[in-house]
């Protein structure tokens, strides 16, 4: 009976507590005490948890715990009444055969943080299998593992993206979002996985994050702009992309890039700037800049190829119509793969301006010939050291830009 009794004083005292810490402080859903299971499908639960977090008028958390879970494709969408966070410490399995472009979307939420020290695993390795988008360009889509739509003033910490299917974040029409301390892991061999890509976004941050993957580490799409991405480490991988550009019609410009104190490792591309041949109309990147980078056994550490046609999927006829300006590229140290380890290709229709090039010092010591850089419609300012010299290439260029 004491007992008894002491229960009831003790669970309305908690029920006091949490009614109290409602009205100022977070409320916790754990999807665990909403019916989801370890080693289960927690779509629903997941689903359930997040309509009663993002309806809480106070700050909300949604808590998935250790464990390993399965999930299936979800939209987890706001706006919601009031600051909300998922912390993620377990494991989420997309299923392995899962199809379509989507896997976990999170769209329209102000003040958003994901966090957590858990992993969302793409299981990607048998559909990387069946990928044919090196010979067929009508090829499936395949999911990404995470994609931010329209978010604002929020923040991705910690989590982990694990094997995508194809791209493991995609960012579209955001605004003031930061990754931090953000890891992402495929295989090198995986296709199409491209760490993070943004696209039509503005004030977006990366920074202090290890990327390992099959495509490029980070990408930015038509209208990105005001991307910073510090502390980056990459590889294996394709390297920091700004394009591909120039595909479509109507891009909107790339415009305010800086990719400060980033470290590659035995990535395909370092620094690379890339738009298609022919593009159907004009477009603009402009205002990028590439600082204190070190290169190790990267194969085209600074790259601007603006004649960009993967597995010769395009019409090469006309050059590209994507005017590149006001683009810098300092400090950059380390070792080339490829004896042409800085290679300008332009377009000559709209030739690069005001390219800056100061202090790169990169070392090649393979059998390919000396170390060199080419510069094909475009005329770099120099200055500091420059390793390879600058326009070295004997295939250059005075001739081109004439
Ligand atoms: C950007 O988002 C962060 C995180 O929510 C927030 O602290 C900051 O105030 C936002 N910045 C602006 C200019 O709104
Ligand atoms: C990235 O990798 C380095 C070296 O392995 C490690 O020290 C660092 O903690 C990692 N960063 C993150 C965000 O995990
Ligand atoms: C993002 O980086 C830029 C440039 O360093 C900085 O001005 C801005 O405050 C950063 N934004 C956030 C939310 O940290
Ligand atoms: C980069 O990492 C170093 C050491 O981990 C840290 O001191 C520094 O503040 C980081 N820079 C940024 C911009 O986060
Ligand atoms: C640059 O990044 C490295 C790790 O990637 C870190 O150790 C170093 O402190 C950083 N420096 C600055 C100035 O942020
Ligand atoms: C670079 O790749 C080679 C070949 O795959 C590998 O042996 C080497 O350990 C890698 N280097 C680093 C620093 O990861
Ligand atoms: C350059 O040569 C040294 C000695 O043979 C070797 O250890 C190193 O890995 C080479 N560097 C590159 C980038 O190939
Ligand atoms: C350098 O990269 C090349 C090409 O990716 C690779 O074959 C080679 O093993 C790497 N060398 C070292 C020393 O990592
Ligand atoms: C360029 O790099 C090499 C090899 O890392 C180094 O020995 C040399 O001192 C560097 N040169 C300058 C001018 O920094």
């Amino acid at each position: 009976m004491g007992l008894m009794l002491n229960l009831v004083v003790l669970f309305s005292i908690s029920l006091f507590v949490s009614l109290g810490k409602g009205q100022s402080n977070d409320s916790v859903f754990d999807v665990t005490k909403y019916g989801a299971m370890p080693n289960t499908d927690i779509s629903q639960a997941l689903t359930n948890v997040w309509t009663m977090a993002c309806g809480s008028t106070s700050q909300s958390k949604v808590l998935i715990p250790e464990g390993t879970y399965q999930l299936s494709i979800i939209k987890l969408t706001g706006p919601c009444k009031n600051h909300i966070q998922i912390q993620l410490e377990g494991i989420l399995e997309a299923p392995i055969n899962l199809i379509g472009e989507h896997w976990i979307s999170f769209q329209y939420i102000d003040q958003f943080t994901l966090t957590g020290t858990g992993v969302f695993d793409g299981q990607g390795k048998v559909a990387w299998g069946k990928n044919d988008c090196a010979k067929n360009s009508k090829c499936s889509k395949l999911p990404i593992n995470l994609r931010f739509n329209f978010i604002t003033n929020s923040i991705v910490s910690d989590i982990t993206s694990k094997d995508s299917k194809s791209f493991h974040v995609n960012v579209l029409g955001c605004k003031n979002l930061t990754f931090q301390h953000v890891n992402i892991n495929a295989p090198g061999y995986s296709p199409n996985t491209d760490g993070i890509h943004i696209t039509r976004s503005i004030g977006i941050n990366v920074t202090n994050t290890n990327i390992s993957t099959g495509d490029d580490c980070i990408s930015l799409g038509d209208g990105s702009r005001q991307v910073t991405i510090t502390n980056i480490t990459c590889g294996p991988g394709h390297g920091i992309s700004v394009g591909s550009l120039g595909k479509y019609v109507a891009e909107a410009p790339v415009q305010g890039v800086i990719a400060k104190n980033c470290t590659l490792i035995n990535t395909t591309n370092g620094v690379r700037i890339k738009t298609w041949p022919s593009s159907p109309s004009f477009g603009t990147a402009s205002d990028m800049h590439f600082e204190d980078i070190i290169m190790v056994n990267v194969s085209n550490p600074i790259i601007i190829d603006q004649k960009y046609c993967p597995w010769n999927q395009c019409d090469k006829t006309n050059p590209s119509k994507v005017k590149i300006s006001d683009v810098s590229f300092k400090n950059i140290r380390g070792t080339a793969a490829n004896a042409l380890a800085v290679n300008f290709v332009c377009s000559s229709q709209f030739p690069c301006e005001d390219i800056e090039v100061a202090d790169i010092n990169l070392t090649y010591n393979g059998s390919g010939g000396p170390i060199s850089s080419q510069c094909k419609n475009v005329k770099p300012i120099f200055s500091g050291i420059q390793s390879p010299p600058a326009c070295s290439s004997p295939s250059s260029t005075a001739k081109a830009l004439a």
